[in-house]
């Protein structure tokens, strides 16, 4: 009797020492989820339930963002298109990027500034998930040129990889680790910390000077560019065909190339404008130079084209209300965004 109540005791003990270090495993682990830090008057966005962020995800997907080990020749990153200083569009400027062996691609490069708050990918929107976007650059043989199942082989080869892998995964590299730690990286890359913000979310009149102030009021007035760029990330999210000069022998077919409706041709995604001062060239294309060029042709309603939406009309701006249009573009720069050492490998 007294030896099966000792030997129950010990049992006791024994499972309580095992549960203890159970539940201290757990709640010490380095992957405890991350909810992604906004400040008060910004919505949050949806992350994927199989995607939560957590640190060794995140740590994961900048290593494979900036490591060549995903193109063909080991030549490109994905940092060689998307470079942290011009907030992650083409740092060669280009109209429209190349890819491996020069290959030129399709279609201007876009910042990366807040893709975690976007409904859809690429100028056409065709990706529903920054999951479903990753795979296409790392296979497109106009950018890396890389059959995803070829790149887990390599990652499965190196010790590293594989470690982190199975810290942030629980398993080792594959398609679906690749991408969904792609994915964690690029929704850290969040951008409220411009003049704009300063201004607009945390009320600090003096942030913006009067002529930017002015310009802020002819975009949500006379200028009309709020009826598409509106709300946190200035776009609405909408797709137009904006009349472009040359628009009619455009070779992209926009968003018609989803859709596949006629009606569609040559509309493209409305754009977020943070950081725009930094992502030149502008449009799908890489067409125009300038800020002061993109202002320059609203200001005039865009050429006739089909399809052009009849939100396009001529604006009868002055130089320096156009002037003012620019230097209030220039205000949704965020220094601390493009120099954010979280960011960098
Ligand atoms: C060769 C240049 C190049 C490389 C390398 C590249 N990209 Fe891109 N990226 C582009 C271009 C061009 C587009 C626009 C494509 C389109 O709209 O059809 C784009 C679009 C995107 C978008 C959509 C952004 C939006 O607002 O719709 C994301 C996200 C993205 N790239 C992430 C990546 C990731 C992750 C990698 C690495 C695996 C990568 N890119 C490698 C050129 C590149
Ligand atoms: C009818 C909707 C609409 C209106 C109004 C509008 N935009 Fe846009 N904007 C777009 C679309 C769509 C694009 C991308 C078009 C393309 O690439 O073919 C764009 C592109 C831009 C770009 C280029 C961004 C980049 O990353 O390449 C800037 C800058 C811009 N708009 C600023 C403005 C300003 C300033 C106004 C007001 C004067 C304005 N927009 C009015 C829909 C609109």
């Amino acid at each position: 009797m007294a030896l099966d109540k000792a030997r129950i005791a010990l049992i006791a003990l024994l499972a309580g020492v095992i549960a203890g270090s159970l539940l201290t495993r757990y709640f010490m682990r380095s992957d405890s989820v991350k909810l992604p830090e906004l400040p008060e008057g910004f919505q949050a966005f949806d992350i994927p339930y199989d995607n939560q962020l957590t640190d060794a995800r995140i740590t994961l997907g900048k290593k494979l963002f900036y490591d060549p080990i995903l193109s063909a020749d080991y030549s490109m990153s994905c940092s060689s298109c998307h470079e942290p200083a011009l907030a992650f569009s083409d740092p060669r400027r280009l109209p429209i990027s190349t890819g491996i062996n020069n290959h030129p691609g399709f279609r201007n490069a876009p910042t990366l500034t807040n893709v975690a708050f976007h409904p859809a990918f690429f100028w056409d929107g065709g990706a529903h998930t920054l999951e479903i976007q990753a795979q296409s650059p790392i296979e497109d043989p106009e950018e890396m040129g890389l059959k995803i199942e070829e790149a887990a082989r390599r990652l499965k080869a190196d010790d590293d990889y594989v470690r982190m892998s199975r810290d942030a995964y629980d398993r080792e590299p594959d398609p679906s680790v690749i991408v969904r730690a792609l994915s964690a990286f690029q929704r850290t890359l969040i951008s409220t910390n411009s003049r704009y913000d300063d201004f607009f979310y945390r009320g600090n009149r003096s942030a913006l000077t009067e002529e930017e102030q002015k310009g802020f009021q002819l975009f949500n007035g006379k200028a009309g560019c709020y009826q598409c760029h509106y709300g946190q990330n200035l776009t609405l999210y909408g797709y137009y065909n904006i009349g472009l000069p040359g628009a009619a022998d455009d070779p992209d077919p926009g968003l018609m190339r989803i859709t596949g409706s006629k009606a569609d041709r040559g509309k493209f995604r409305t754009p977020t404008l943070r950081n725009v001062a930094l992502t030149g060239p502008y449009m799908h294309n890489g067409s125009m130079e300038t800020l002061e060029d993109v202002v320059s042709h609203f200001n005039k309603g865009g050429v006739a084209v089909s399809n052009k939406t009849d939100l396009m009309q001529p604006l009868g701006l002055t130089d320096d209300e156009q002037q003012a249009i620019v230097a209030f573009l220039k205000t949704l720069t965020d220094e601390s965004f493009i120099t954010d050492s979280a960011f960098r490998p």
